[in-house]
């Protein structure tokens, strides 16, 4: 397409998956001194989805999540001019996941790249992808949200461990002649200074000195559990209202805020600070815990197939996470 064609976006579909295998509390109650009623209450987290990597990666729950939104958006993979994968935990950092999956689903020779934005991902790739439909670069663009957690997890790490799980999203983006469809505000941010929050340390020398003292191993996510409540349940909430105020909608104009499924507590105390239904927020964390990038479209893809995102009320996509990064993304459908 030409640049400067002023257009809207129109999401023709969305796909997701999730590994068969199930990690539940009372697995846990067996590995590590913990127990279901500590992870229910503190977290909300009841049993996580889990992949057995010797049969399955993170590239094999992407390709599943895509052809599954392709298969419901009624294309081809070849229409695909451009392919954004949001992931931290590709099998490799060359190549990207975006590009091998491209190739999987048929798309061979469209523009392909990851995004690194952790928990957050899948809320900046979306809202690259629509900037970049709405600027007339692309017209059928793929937007995959995925992560492997499971694979970078320390099991010995009874804080970190209980809270992450394996599962994609994707959602097939394109090119409307309606300029009101789409995404009409989106926010995205970041504060580096507070990353070691939330990290993947190759080496030692990666290790900050204020956490010399965490045993979990290297090339494992390490994680301050109470810095990053602190900061989830402030932005969680910030990152809402600035969505409202700056559409001028209020709670009960939008049909459903698809939140990053981090810890039940996060999203209830946000929930409840803004005044918002409990059945305009939807929760899943309880069957598939943390699954970083793949938690949001994972979330979309069920509440679309559920018929509970409708043209009539705008929908809102909210993450926060590594980096420390944050996200906000409104759509009328
Ligand atoms: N089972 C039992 N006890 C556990 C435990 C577990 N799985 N994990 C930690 N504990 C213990 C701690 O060792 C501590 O014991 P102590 O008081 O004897 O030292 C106690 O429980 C309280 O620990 P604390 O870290 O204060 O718990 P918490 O209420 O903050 O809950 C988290 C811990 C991780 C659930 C919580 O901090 C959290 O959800 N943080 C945000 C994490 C997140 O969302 N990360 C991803 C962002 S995208």
């Amino acid at each position: 397409m030409n640049a400067q064609t002023l257009c809207g976006v129109r999401i023709l579909g969305t796909g997701s998956a999730a590994p068969e295998g199930r990690l539940t509390n009372a697995d846990f109650e067996k590995m590590l001194d913990t127990s279901d009623e500590w992870i229910v209450q503190r977290t909300g987290i009841r049993e996580r989805r889990v992949l057995d990597l010797d049969k399955g990666n993170g590239l094999t729950l992407a390709h599943e999540a895509l052809q599954n939104a392709i298969d419901a958006a009624g294309i081809q993979g070849s229409e695909i001019d451009l392919v954004i994968c949001a992931t931290v935990t590709s099998v490799m950092t060359c190549p990207s996941t975006a590009a091998r999956v491209a190739a999987e689903v048929g798309a061979t020779g469209a523009a392909a790249f990851d995004v690194g934005a952790a928990c957050s991902g899948f809320v900046y790739a979306i809202n690259l992808a629509d900037s970049i439909v709405r600027a007339g670069r692309a017209k059928t663009v793929a937007v995959i949200g995925v992560d492997a957690m499971t694979s970078i997890i320390d099991y010995a790490d009874r804080t970190c461990s209980i809270l992450f799980g394996d599962a994609a999203g994707a959602v097939i983006l394109r090119a409307d002649p309606n300029p009101e469809l789409g995404c009409i505000y989106q926010h995205m941010g970041a504060d580096g200074s507070g990353w070691h929050a939330l990290y993947i340390p190759r080496y030692e020398k990666d290790i900050p000195a204020c956490d010399s003292e965490n045993k979990t191993r290297l090339g494992c996510l390490r994680m301050n559990g109470k810095e990053v409540f602190k900061f989830a349940v402030t932005k969680f909430r910030e990152v809402i209202e600035d969505a409202l105020a700056k559409t001028n909608l209020q709670p009960a104009d939008i049909s459903q805020f698809v939140c990053h499924q981090s810890n039940i507590r996060i999203i209830d105390a946000a929930r409840e600070r803004i005044g918002l239904d409990p059945s305009q927020v939807y929760v899943n964390i309880d069957k598939y815990g943390n699954s970083s990038a793949g938690s949001v479209p994972l979330c979309l893809d069920q509440l679309w197939r559920a018929g509970k995102i409708t043209p009539g009320k705008p929908f809102v996509l909210v993450a926060f996470g590594g980096g420390l990064t944050w996200a906000s993304s409104v759509w009328r459908i």
